[in-house]
């Protein structure tokens, strides 16, 4: 990697934590009139959605990492293209938070750090298992965002438009990465994931 693609990649990392997303699309449901909750409704989406807004953060981390491991042209678009939709996600939640008077997580650059050397890593082994890696935590994220619909208001239609459109870019994108030829991760891998994805959720839900 030269020197100048380094600088790009250093100012995507600062551009993404320094909180100037730019959405390309819409924010979803953006013209539903905000129904009232509760302070605890209100408090709860706003704890949840600064989870998502963390993982976003992690996701964009994470295929920046695997796209300057890659070497491969069609891989890296397609990591650039899922880059492109998880800002999206990072500019909603940033202002769905922002609506719920709720704050993003204080320790955004730890998260940052961590999931861009994950994200190498994954990209060193190979096309086929960094494919891999993408298709398992797109299904592993899928997963967690159905757990926040099954947990948030039902009258909160605001935060529920957007948690679901990033279900069905999730779903997308795992889409993309075993049609490009991920390998099924084992088991063992699967379950470590999660395990440290646990401690991000855990952790991003309360600081
Ligand atoms: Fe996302
Ligand atoms: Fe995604």
């Amino acid at each position: 990697m030269r020197i100048d693609d380094l600088i790009v990649e250093f100012d995507k990392g600062l551009r993404t934590l320094a909180g100037v997303p730019r959405a390309a699309r819409p924010m979803p449901a953006g013209d539903v009139e905000p129904t009232a909750l509760t302070p605890e409704e209100r408090q709860e989406a706003a704890a949840l959605m600064r989870v998502n807004h963390c993982g976003e953060i992690c996701a964009q981390a994470l295929y920046q990492g695997q796209a300057m491991a890659s070497e491969n042209a069609e891989l890296k678009r397609a990591l650039e293209q899922a880059a492109r939709e998880e800002e999206d996600h990072l500019a909603w939640a940033e202002q769905r938070i922002a609506e719920l008077g709720g704050r993003t997580s204080l320790l955004n650059p730890l998260w940052y750090v961590g999931s861009l050397a994950i994200g190498f890593a994954a990209g060193r082994l190979g096309d086929a298992w960094n494919l891999g890696f993408l298709k398992e935590t797109e299904r592993q994220v899928e997963r967690h965002l159905q757990g926040h619909l099954d947990r948030l208001s039902p009258r909160d239609a605001r935060t529920r438009a957007v948690v679901a459109a990033m279900q069905r870019d999730e779903a997308g994108h795992a889409r993309t990465a075993e049609a490009l030829g991920a390998r099924e991760l084992p088991r063992p891998v699967k379950e470590a994931m999660a395990a440290a994805a646990k401690v991000m959720t855990t952790v991003s839900y309360r600081v």
